[in-house]
């Protein structure tokens, strides 16, 4: 028996090393941890249990015959982060560059499989060359059915990916399709097309990073939601945001005992707003004085900087956050800003996160560019995506809630289920002095009869009041007095019921 257990124990040997420690020792030199490594600091410790170990790739073409590496460039199995289970797969680069065969495939299936099964996420630790070159349609079929089985896990589970060398290709849809997206910088980045074929076919001459690092997608194109600056600072914030998500659609994200309390008042927030209405102050202030110990994981920082959003917790419950940021574009909603927005609230909702909007919205930012661009297709994502949400939703208006933007920011009419204003609210179909011109155009000529006006309008509706005389505010609220407000108004939706009319699935604005 004792000859066995040491056959066993060469092979595990064997499949750990993966392609081998010359490939290795280059996979540090590149400032990269090992797939193997990389669980490691991902996982609770010793939690990791690896399945598919021996699998090996069955391909004979191309002198792929004698090449039998175990595992397949691809390391799978379970583990615990926080001591709450998860299925893993994490691609090796030191095996045939990580590149996905018919076999590698299937044991990410598998993983995806057991994952919907007994309802946990999916974490995908990506560093692959793409499909297997030798294996032709067989590696494009495996990808297909990672790809289908991403769609069926969709709104089920969450399932986060990790760009953490190569994407490219075809490949790049797998992450896509998943809710979260972290890269790391330098060493990571994603196209459909690399460089090469970009300049041959449109003359553009781009480096890899230009055209898909981290840089890119996380300011320009939105793909990713975060970058960070090396493997373990990534991985170390990827179970930071595990702990806000929880395992599945039917339960709740799992509440924290802190050490913040549910009363605390912020005499600050009294004094935020500026004396000017025009004035910028900044929203994550707001946020952060709110949140429970002043804690809030913030996604997509980096891209449509006018609208914020992230998860924070409110008594040690998780709750999303969707704010406008006067201090970009003065909050004003966009095209980016919508489509952004909308994801998040659609996440939260499919998740039972309840939502918590901070309104503070001079409009729709006007222009050609947005409207050729399709900010009413687009603008629609956001009102669509909250008109939909059941999670319970809570409003506070802390300034400016102008025009269409106002009846988006989760109002009372779209169904949210608590209003709140500060005394400091403006809600009003446009802003004071822009209603003026409108109203009284023949009196243009004449500054004083026109500042007249705009005081005049400006005094009836620079105000709550308006709106809460017809009920669409429910309350206003002292701002220093937000957080227990907020947090009681939550505590009201606990047993929250919602269910909208039958129907196979709604047909958002896309
Ligand atoms: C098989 C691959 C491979 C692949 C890399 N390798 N990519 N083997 N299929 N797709 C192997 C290399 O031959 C090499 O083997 C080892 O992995 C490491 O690769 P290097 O090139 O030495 O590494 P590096 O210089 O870091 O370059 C990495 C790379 C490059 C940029 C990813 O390898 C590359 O361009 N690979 C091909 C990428 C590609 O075109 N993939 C197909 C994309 S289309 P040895 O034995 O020498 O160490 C696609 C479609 C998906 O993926 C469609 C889904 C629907």
């Amino acid at each position: 028996m004792q000859e066995i257990i040491e056959a066993l124990e060469k092979r595990r040997q064997e499949a750990r090393l993966g392609g081998g420690q010359a490939r290795i020792d280059i996979q540090h030199g590149k400032g990269k941890l090992t797939a193997r490594e990389r669980l490691d600091v991902l996982l609770d410790p010793d939690s990791f249990e690896e399945y598919d170990m021996f699998v090996t790739q069955r391909c004979t073409d191309f002198g792929m015959g004698d090449q039998n590496i175990p595992g397949d460039g691809v390391v799978t199995g379970w583990g615990t982060i926080g001591g709450r289970m998860v299925y893993v797969f994490s691609q090796d680069f030191t095996v045939f560059g990580g590149s996905l065969s018919e076999t590698h495939a299937q044991k990410i299936c598998k993983i995806m499989d057991l994952a919907v099964q007994n309802r946990v996420p999916v974490i995908g630790l990506n560093d692959s060359g793409g499909a297997r070159i030798q294996e032709g349609v067989a590696s494009l079929g495996g990808y297909a059915e990672v790809f289908w089985r991403n769609v069926q896990a969709s709104g089920s589970i969450p399932q986060i990916s990790v760009i953490m060398g190569p994407c490219a290709g075809g490949a790049v849809y797998s992450p896509a399709m998943t809710d979260f997206i972290y890269m790391v910088r330098d060493t990571s980045y994603m196209f459909v097309t690399g460089p090469d074929v970009v300049k041959t076919v449109t003359n553009e001459i781009v480096s890899a990073e230009e055209l898909g690092g981290a840089g890119t997608h996380t300011i320009k194109s939105s793909v990713a939601d975060a970058a960070f600056d090396n493997d373990i600072e990534t991985l170390l914030e990827v179970r930071r945001l595990f702990a806000y998500l929880p395992l599945n659609a039917e339960e709740k994200a799992p509440a924290l005992a802190v050490n913040d309390s549910a009363t605390r008042v912020e005499m600050s927030l009294d004094s935020i707003i500026p004396e000017n209405a025009n004035a910028p102050y900044d929203m994550h202030e707001v946020i952060l004085k709110i949140a429970d110990e002043g804690e809030f994981l913030e996604i997509q920082r980096e891209h449509a900087g006018n609208i914020v959003v992230g998860f924070m917790r409110l008594d040690g419950q998780v709750t999303g956050v969707v704010a406008n940021q006067p201090m970009v574009l003065a909050g004003c909603l966009d095209i980016d800003a919508s489509k952004k927005g909308a994801r998040f609230v659609r996440f939260c909702d499919s998740f039972n996160i309840p939502i918590l909007t901070l309104v503070d919205v001079p409009g729709f930012l006007p222009g050609t560019a947005q409207e050729y661009g399709g900010i009413i297709k687009n603008g629609a994502k956001l009102l669509f995506a909250y008109a939909e949400a059941t999670v319970p939703k809570v409003t506070l208006i802390t300034r400016k809630a102008y025009g269409g933007a106002y009846d988006v920011m989760a109002s009372k009419h779209i169904r949210a289920d608590v209003n709140y204003a500060w005394p400091s609210a403006e809600i009003a179909v446009m802003g004071a002095r822009g209603a003026t011109e409108i109203l009284y155009r023949s009196e243009l000529g004449d500054a004083d009869k026109i500042a007249r006006r705009t005081a005049d309008y400006e005094a009836r509706f620079a105000n709550p009041f308006v709106a809460a005389e017809r009920g669409f505010i429910d309350d206003v609220i002292l701002p220093h007095n937000s957080r227990r407000r907020l947090i009681r108004a939550f505590s009201t939706l606990k047993n929250k019921r919602a269910e909208g009319p039958p129907k196979k699935h709604g047909n958002i604005p896309l």
